[in-house]
C-alpha cells in the first residue's frame, strides 16, 4: 500500500482497503507509542497547520503526531495569518508547499481545503470542514475496533444533527466499511440526499446499510454503538440554539437509549461534549432554555459504556498514522 503524496480531504477518496491500511498503521503506531520505541525518522521535515476554527484534539494530536514523527510544526491561529483576508487559498497553497512537507486545514466550506489541495505541491490533510470531518472517522473506526474486535457488520446510531461534518462522515464511514449505520433525528436533519444515494450505493458493495429514521425506539433498537454531536456546531450563529434545541431534544442520548440500544452498545462523541453546566456555553445556554444536560446526559457520558476519552487519545494516533504514509515514513527503519 502507498499512499506518499496523496491528500487526506475526505473519506470518500479512500478505498476500504486504504481506510483499512491506516488504521492497522494507527494501531502499530500506538503499540510503539505504548512501548516507548521511537519513530522519529521523518526527522527535519515540517508541517504547516491551519485553523480557522478552534480546536483542543485536532490540534494537540497533529502537533505531538508530527513531534513524535520527529518534525517541526507551525500552528497558524483563526485569526493570525493573512488566510482568505490579504491572501488567497491558491497563493497561500504555494507559498506553504514551498517551506513544509505537509498542510493541515480546519475550517469552513470542504471547497476552500479541496482548493487548498489543488494548489499545493505537499498533501493537504482535512482536520475538519462543514461537511465533513475525516481524521476523526479514523479515531472512530479504531476506537470500535479495539472494543467490539471488528468494524464489518456493527450497527452504529448517529443521533441529532445528521447533516454536518460528523453525521456525513460516519454515514460514509460505514458505507465504505460494511457497517449499519441509522441516522436518526427528526427528518430536517438528515443527510444531504446526494451524499445518501451515493452511500447506499457503496454500502451495498461492503455489505452494510444506511438507514435514515425519526423513531428513536426503532432507530436505537440493538445498536453497537450510539453517537452523537453538538447541536450547534463551529460557525453557526447563536440564535439558532433555540430552535435546534425545539427539534433535537426527543434524540438526546440518555439512560432510555442506552437501555432500548442493549448493553452490548457503547456511547461515542467527537467532543467537546454539552453533558453538563461546567462550560461556559453550557451554562449560558442551559440558563437560557431551562436545561442541564443537551445531546447527551451526564449520566451516559460518565458512563461504563462511553468510549469518548478512548475516542479522543485515538485522534493522535490516527492523525500520526495519516501523517506518515502520506509522508512516506519509512516504518522508523531510517532507510
Ligand atoms: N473532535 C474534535 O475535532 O475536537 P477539537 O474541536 O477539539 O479538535
Ligand atoms: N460538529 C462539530 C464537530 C466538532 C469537532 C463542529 O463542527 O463544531
Amino acid at each position: 500500500m502507498d499512499l506518499k503524496g496523496r491528500d487526506f480531504l475526505k473519506l470518500l477518496d479512500f478505498s476500504a482497503e486504504e481506510i483499512v491500511y491506516l488504521l492497522d498503521l494507527a494501531a502499530e503506531l500506538k503499540e510503539r507509542k505504548k512501548k516507548g520505541i521511537p519513530v522519529d525518522t521523518l526527522r527535519g521535515r515540517n508541517v504547516a497547520l491551519i485553523f480557522e476554527k478552534t480546536s483542543t484534539r485536532t490540534r494537540c494530536a497533529f502537533e505531538v503526531a508530527a513531534h513524535d514523527l520527529g518534525m517541526g510544526c507551525t500552528y497558524l491561529d483563526p485569526s493570525g495569518s493573512q488566510i482568505g483576508k490579504k491572501e488567497s487559498i491558491a497563493d497561500t497553497a504555494k507559498v506553504l508547499a514551498g517551506m513544509f512537507e505537509g498542510i493541515e486545514y480546519r475550517g469552513y466550506g470542504q471547497e476552500i481545503v479541496e482548493e487548498l489541495a489543488r494548489y499545493s505541491k505537499v498533501p493537504v490533510w482535512n482536520g475538519l470542514t462543514n461537511e465533513f470531518h475525516p481524521t476523526q472517522m479514523l479515531a472512530d473506526a479504531l476506537t470500535i475496533r479495539e472494543h467490539f474486535g471488528r468494524l464489518k457488520g456493527i450497527r452504529l446510531t448517529y443521533m441529532g444533527d445528521a447533516r454536518y461534518n460528523t453525521g456525513n462522515s460516519l454515514m460514509v464511514l460505514c458505507a465504505k466499511l460494511g457497517m449499519h449505520f441509522t441516522a436518526c433525528t427528526c427528518a430536517r436533519y438528515f443527510p444531504d440526499r446526494e451524499l445518501v444515494k451515493q452511500c447506499e450505493e457503496l454500502a451495498a458493495v461492503s455489505g452494510g446499510s444506511i438507514r435514515l429514521t425519526e423513531d428513536v425506539e426503532v432507530g436505537t433498537k440493538g445498536a453497537d454503538v450510539i453517537s452523537t454531536d453538538v447541536w450547534v456546531s463551529m460557525g453557526e450563529p447563536d440564535e439558532i440554539w433555540a430552535e435546534r434545541i425545539g427539534d433535537l431534544k426527543g434524540y438526546q442520548v440518555n439512560k432510555k437509549v442506552m437501555e432500548n440500544a442493549g448493553s452490548q452498545a457503547v456511547f461515542m462523541h467527537c467532543l467537546p461534549a454539552f453533558h453538563d453546566l461546567k462550560t461556559k456555553i453550557g451554562a449560558e445556554v442551559g440558563a437560557k432554555f431551562g436545561i442541564t444536560e443537551m445531546e447527551v446526559t451526564d449520566e451516559v457520558f460518565s458512563s461504563g459504556q462511553s468510549l469518548v476519552f478512548e475516542e479522543a487519545e485515538n485522534r493522535m494516533h490516527t492523525i500520526k498514522a495519516v501523517m506518515a504514509a502520506t509522508l512516506g515514513w519509512d516504518g522508523g527503519t531510517g532507510r
